[in-house]
């Protein structure tokens, strides 16, 4: 059964020695919780694919605790090298080559040969890293295709019969997962997956090739389109209104909509708050008796480029589309 752990000294302690021991723990970080095992090791990696149902051909990120300690297991080309400077420790993930020698288990980088690779900023998931002296590998801690966690009790609800420790570090600040860059080339960097750290950002560090936002297409082997969805609810995108059995997600000041369960990602129209409060209250809808989740627009620039493409997925494209 799985079992919630408050944050001290002792249960670091404990989950870096159930890490070592090829064991399974939940952790956060500053963007969502992490599902943890140790990098190096082939059988906790297998066990991660097993209890979230993830495909093995999708891989994972291993989490460090510094840069020196990444460009250990992949090759930093000058465009990470960059990034890293500018974005480490933080919610950036980086793609890149693997070294000959690298440590990073096969199975965590699906064969390929390259491995996803970042430095959180989260204390808690800092000290796990440090405690137990070896990267920890970790997709985001939800049953694959469910939505991401951003609370100790959302991973609970999702993995309440599997062996897991979770460590409650209190709801994560940041709310969506980790921008992903393809930082192989050493002269420009493609960006994977959209998240806090944007584009914009990332433009006044390197040079940024003609991404393809919102796509259909793969362009990580996580991006299938259905992904962090609700279990129980139809999602429909950029709702000007809805029917009063629905629930409304709204962005902004208060839109004049008759529906069953109210929320506001946020009022003040911030797109960072947006994004910390996103998954949380689709899954506090998904929990409720309401017939639909209708979310108003979210503007299309910035870390709304993320948001729409976290609600696009959960939709299954579902909705007005602009
Ligand atoms: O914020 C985050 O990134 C969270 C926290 C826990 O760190 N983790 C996370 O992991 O979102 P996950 O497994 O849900 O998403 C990892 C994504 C997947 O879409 C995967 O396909 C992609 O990273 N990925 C991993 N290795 C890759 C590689 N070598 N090349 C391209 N994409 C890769
Ligand atoms: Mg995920």
């Amino acid at each position: 059964m799985a079992f919630i752990l408050d944050c001290c000294s002792e249960s670091i302690k404990a989950a870096a020695c159930r890490l070592l021991d090829g064991r399974l723990v939940a952790f956060p970080t500053e963007t969502v919780y992490g599902l943890g095992g140790s990098a190096y090791t082939d059988q906790p990696v297998l066990g991660i694919y097993a209890v979230k149902n993830r495909p093995s051909r999708n891989p994972l990120i291993s989490h460090y605790a510094s840069a020196t300690d990444v460009w250990e297991d992949v090759v930093p080309s000058r465009s990470a090298l960059r990034l890293a400077e500018a974005f480490w420790p933080g919610p950036m993930t980086l793609v890149l080559k693997r070294r000959e020698y690298s440590r990073i288990s096969n199975k965590a980088c699906a064969g390929l040969d390259t491995a996803a690779v970042r430095v959180p900023i989260h204390e808690i998931a800092h000290k796990l890293i440090l405690e137990t002296g070896i990267p920890i590998v970790a997709p985001s801690a939800n049953k694959s295709t469910h939505l991401s966690t951003t609370t100790a009790e959302m991973v609970l609800n999702d993995f309440i019969y599997d062996d897991l420790l979770i460590l409650d570090g209190g709801p994560c600040k940041v709310g969506i997962e980790s921008t992903i860059i393809d930082a192989t080339d050493d002269n420009y960097v493609t960006i994977l997956r959209y998240g806090i750290i944007t584009e914009e950002d990332i433009a006044k560090v390197c040079n940024v090739t003609e991404s393809t936002k919102l796509s259909d297409k793969p362009i990580a082997p996580g991006m299938m389109f259905k992904h962090y969805s609700p279990q129980n609810h139809q999602v429909i995108m950029n709702a000007l209104e809805c029917g009063a059995n629905d629930g409304y997600i709204d962005f902004g000041p208060m839109k004049d909509v008759k529906c069953r369960i109210y929320r506001n990602l946020s009022p003040i129209s911030d797109l960072n708050e947006a994004a910390t409060n996103l998954f949380k209250i689709m899954y506090e809808l998904d929990a409720s008796d309401c017939k639909s989740i209708c979310i108003a627009p979210i503007p299309y620039d910035g870390i709304g480029i993320a948001i729409n493409d976290k609600i696009r997925r959960a939709s299954g494209g579902v909705g007005l589309l602009v």
